[in-house]
């Protein structure tokens, strides 16, 4: 992977690396370690956690790649939420620069009236999906053009910002410089040679202005060092590979404004209004913005955690922390990447009508359904392809059909008449073999007790895909330790069997609560129906409380003998292809009967 900096022309170069050298000599090292807690280790007994997403380009709508990044976010939010972390999650809308002034053109709109609505339409999809921000930031906010000046003229007091020339490739639709390096030929839709960017495809133009540079070059140590000395700070670990590789070739200053001519939709440079502030040093900076800067920040600003796509890698691991050692700021203690969605087979695009309206697939297959769908099969390191097929076929065995057919077999008046949490007998399931379990029940009860530990690890790296893996590893082996000991067949006159019969429900329950509390973070709503069916209180559904089958370590149960709670119908439904049509999936108020 190449990485298409901003360069400028050759003759110019030379003059500015002796412009730099000549500045370097009266400018202090600047210190990686100014943070409090400068590295990815948490400090151990601060409970603050930041996250973000990034903040979403408002020239067209949302589609299923944005609510990926989002949900990502939201989950680890909710994670931290459980686990007792006083979180903030921040999302919003990246408003300024040339393409958003361009669609806001084209749509014959006035910029921030176009901004508005599609900024609403993005708050729309995050409230019908459960993303539970605290905080959503529009970069047209005042409160943000405050933070953005204040943070430019650091930048610039410190001599960080200068006047000069840049000439080189743009490409409007990435508001990004490209080295020519990065440049291809390729053919547009009318069969004109057009030259593109080699990463994201995208028309590239040639440009040549007056503007500000940013010294970015001298950065380039301190960034390596910050890379090596943090090795989780950019995860997984293939994209802090790319990123240390790209910073083994030359790092060029970086142009951080265009002139006010060619782009008026965005906040002008402070004490020059002929210029307009780099939209990405702008959107950057609604991180901090959020965070309370430039007067209350610290409480959030050292534990911020950015989740973002590949495309966006160098912008938040080069360009935001040189930035944010310019202003003497503490650095991200952890960038996630993500990869990306494909629709069969092929990268979504209005021209291959083949993107997807996230809200309108929610709204199929239900926001958790969409949620867990997209965790469940999304995997970082690599891109995922989307198929309704695939979210049918995934939807149905794993929350329809094993989870929610695990509940209803618990709970069905059939096995549970009394509807309660019932009693636990140590005779019939002593702690080591000799009662009526089998060793392979010895073995399940080992996976869920070390679960929450495996999963909490998952979260925390962002393989969100593994948690849920080992969670339905465990909810597999329960439906097996159900189905082999066949509770249906037990005689309930007999009062041992009768015992068993309640400890095989106890023992399924237990699991089932664990289950449930595992996956808030991902299902909310499901979750809080499994929880509520068992009767477990909002105020014990928090990591504390997780604490599995106390009963078989000869503690006491606080559930045992409870009532369950209502039955407010299956879990999750069926999801059943119409025969006339593949691809419509309709729900069925059946769920799998395992048995
Ligand atoms: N505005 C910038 C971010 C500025 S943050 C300071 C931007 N916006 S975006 O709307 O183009 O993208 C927002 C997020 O959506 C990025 O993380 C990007 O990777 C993600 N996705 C866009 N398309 C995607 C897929 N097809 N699949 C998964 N996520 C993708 O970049």
């Amino acid at each position: 992977m190449k990485l298409p900096f901003c360069f400028i022309t050759r003759g110019s170069r030379m003059f500015y690396r002796l412009q730099q050298k000549e500045f370097l000599s009266h400018f202090p090292r600047l210190d990686v370690t100014a943070s409090r807690c400068g590295s990815t280790q948490m400090c151990k007994d601060d409970k603050s956690f930041y996250i973000t997403t990034p903040i979403f380009y408002v020239n067209a709508s949302p589609h299923l790649g944005h609510l990926y990044s989002a949900v990502i976010a939201d989950c680890l939010h909710r994670s931290k939420l459980l686990q007792g972390f006083n979180s903030r999650f921040a999302t919003g809308t990246d408003e300024h620069g040339l393409k958003i002034q361009q669609a806001a053109e084209a749509a014959g709109k006035d910029p921030l009236i176009f901004c508005t609505d599609v900024s609403e339409r993005f708050k729309h999809l995050f409230n019908s999906c459960n993303i539970s921000f605290t905080d959503y930031i529009r970069t047209t906010e005042q409160r943000h053009r405050q933070a953005v000046e204040h943070f430019w003229s650091v930048l610039w007091n410190k001599g960080l910002i200068y006047k000069g020339i840049y000439e080189g490739w743009y490409s409007t639709q990435d508001e990004s410089f490209l080295m020519p390096s990065q440049v291809g030929e390729a053919l547009d839709s009318s069969g004109k040679e057009i030259k593109v960017s080699l990463e994201s495809g995208h028309k590239v133009e040639w440009m040549k202005e007056e503007n500000y540079m940013f010294r970015l070059s001298m950065f380039q140590s301190q960034l390596i060092n910050w890379l090596r000395e943090n090795p989780r700070v950019v995860q997984p670990e293939r994209f802090h590979q790319a990123v240390l590789q790209w910073l083994q070739e030359d790092l060029p200053d970086l142009s951080v404004s265009r002139q006010r001519s060619r782009l008026q939709w965005g906040i002008p440079v402070p004490g020059d209004t002929e210029q307009t502030i780099y939209v990405w040093l702008d959107a950057l900076v609604n991180y901090l913005t959020v965070a309370g800067y430039p007067d209350k920040h610290n409480q959030w600003w050292h534990m911020a955690h950015h989740v973002i796509g590949k495309d966006i890698l160098k912008f938040h691991t080069i360009y935001w922390p040189a930035f944010l050692l310019g202003a003497g700021l503490p650095l991200p203690q952890v960038i996630y990447v993500h990869s990306h969605w494909t629709v069969g087979g092929k990268k979504m695009s209005k021209s291959l009508g083949n993107v997807i309206d996230p809200l309108e697939h929610s709204q199929t297959f239900t926001n958790d359904g969409m949620r867990y769908f997209l965790l469940r099969q999304g995997v970082p390191d690599s891109d995922c392809d989307y198929t309704q097929h695939k979210v049918m076929k995934l939807l149905n065995a794993e929350l329809a059909d094993s989870l929610g057919g695990l509940l209803n077999r618990c709970t069905a008046p059939a096995l549970n008449p009394f509807q309660v949490y019932p009693s636990f007998c140590s005779q019939s399931f002593p702690s080591d073999q000799g009662g009526r379990a089998v060793t392979d029940d010895y073995h399940m009860l080992a996976a869920v007790k070390h679960l929450p530990t495996v999963v909490e690890q998952h979260y925390h790296s962002m393989h969100i895909y593994k948690a849920l893996e080992a969670i339905s590893s465990c909810v597999r082996q329960t439906n097996g330790f159900v189905q082999r000991h066949a509770p249906w067949k037990l005689d309930r006159g007999d009062s041992k069997d009768q015992r068993w019969l309640d400890t095989i429900i106890h023992v399924a329950l237990e699991c089932l609560r664990i289950y449930g509390t595992l996956l808030q973070p991902v299902v909310p709503e499901i979750s809080n129906k499994l929880l509520t069916r068992l009767g477990v209180q909002p105020g014990k559904r928090s990591w504390d409380a997780l604490n599995f089958l106390p009963r078989s370590q000869g503690m006491d149960c606080p559930f045992e003998g409870r009532p369950l709670g209502p039955d407010s119908g299956v879990l999750f439904s069926r999801l059943e292809t119409q025969s006339d049509d593949k691809q419509k999936p309709k729900k069925t108020k059946k769920s799998a009967n395992l048995k």
